[in-house]
């Protein structure tokens, strides 16, 4: 009864909600006749790995919110395999979902199966990474470039840089996957507040490894920023130079980072190393002192507002800022910040990210998702 009423809602009156999306593609109509044994409808959720602590969270979020609210879930894990995440969706839109979320492993590399989506009237929401395709019907994400930005002002703010003087700071860069759309923004957004103090000579990047593509980490692995960094100290570190602070785009690579910093730095110091995610290792690491920071991104809200948005599509409602108060949850609505294609806007839904040292750990277990032991060590509640 419901699937036919979703079919009527989805036919050619919201077509035009539904695909006009990122640069209105010029998608057919919606069939609506997507098959599906439950009420509110077959909803496709494609994760891009599970090697990455994050992603096994937001998949069981997504799918466990969908769940509750009435349809039916197809989740799945494409092993950082962008040729199988092509392939998982494409199996998704055979099995008649009607709609589509998904984080990219690689930006780029989804147009086959973004176009099908396309060509079956499936609206896509991107989740937490941007496609590079027209076939996106909104984002959902976290403001990645205040990430980084987060990530720079915790540094200029410890460092206490526009009051150093004649004092140098050593840092070292290391960021994320090249592949992955955000990956640009949090290196950007760190790098908008380091440059002027590199620049000015306060910061001094002494392995000269400062661009983009030289500190990029191919699918965020804890082992590839584990090897460079022990190359950076090997090759410029050993002669007892101090290393001050090391900027790590996120928390996998920032576990390598201070791995190699624990075995094979020379130094004494304790290095300030940056993060995002608040993996449970990482926060570990803040505990005991060897990681200095993350900034943390409620994945449970972006789930949270991840379905609120999808029924908002599914109903043909108007999609914009005013469905936020609906969702509960600080978050942006943002018509200008990414595009899927040249001057093509994505809609985007951006909620906050929020910094955690070891003096904030509470408020991760203030959100109910962390439990504290008795050793001071946070691990996810359920
Ligand atoms: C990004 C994501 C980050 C981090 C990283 C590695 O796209 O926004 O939160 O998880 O991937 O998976």
């Amino acid at each position: 009864m419901k699937t036919k009423l979703l079919s009527a809602l989805l036919s050619a009156a919201m077509v035009a909600t539904l695909l006009v999306g990122c640069g209105g593609s010029s998608s057919t109509p919606a069939s609506g006749s997507a098959s599906s044994s439950s009420d509110g409808g077959k909803i496709g959720i494609s994760m891009p790995t599970q090697s990455l602590e994050r992603w096994n969270r937001d998949g069981s979020y997504l799918d466990q919110q969908f769940k509750s609210a009435g349809f039916e879930t197809v989740l799945t894990y494409s092993d950082n395999d962008s040729g199988r995440q092509v392939n998982d969706i494409q199996n998704m839109l055979a099995d008649g979902v009607d709609l589509l979320i998904i984080s990219a492993i690689d930006g780029e590399a989804l147009n086959t199966a973004m176009n099908e989506a396309a060509e079956a009237g499936v609206p896509v929401i991107a989740y937490d990474r941007l496609i590079m395709n027209d076939a996106v019907s909104y984002y959902v994400s976290f403001d990645n470039y205040t990430v980084g930005k987060l990530q720079g002002q915790f540094i200029e703010k410890t460092l206490d840089l526009s009051n150093a003087g004649d004092k140098v700071y050593n840092l070292e860069i290391t960021a994320g996957d090249p592949a992955d759309n955000n990956a640009g923004y949090f290196y950007n957004g760190a790098m908008d507040v380091l440059n002027p103090y590199i620049e000015a000579g306060t910061l001094n990047v002494v392995s000269g490894q400062t661009d983009f593509d030289t500190v990029a980490t191919n699918q965020w692995s804890t082992d590839t920023a584990l090897e460079r960094a022990q190359n950076v100290l090997s090759s410029y570190y050993a002669d007892g130079t101090q290393l001050d602070v090391w900027l790590c785009s996120n928390d996998s690579t920032a576990l390598g980072v201070a791995q190699a910093v624990t075995s094979d730095y020379a130094g004494s110091n304790s290095v300030l190393i940056t993060g995002q995610d608040g993996d449970e290792a990482n926060l570990k690491n803040i505990v005991d002192g060897i990681q200095t920071m993350t900034v943390y991104k409620n994945v449970s809200n972006e789930s949270i507002v991840t379905l609120a948005l999808a029924k908002a599509i599914m109903a043909g409602e108007t999609i914009d800022e005013s469905l936020i108060p609906s969702f509960g949850i600080d978050c942006a609505y943002d018509v200008e910040s990414y595009e899927t294609s040249a001057g093509n806007k994505c809609p985007s839904f951006l909620l906050v990210p929020s910094v955690i040292t070891k003096d904030n750990l509470q408020e991760l277990v203030d959100t109910g998702l962390y439990t504290m032991g008795d050793d001071g060590y946070l691990s996810a509640a359920q």
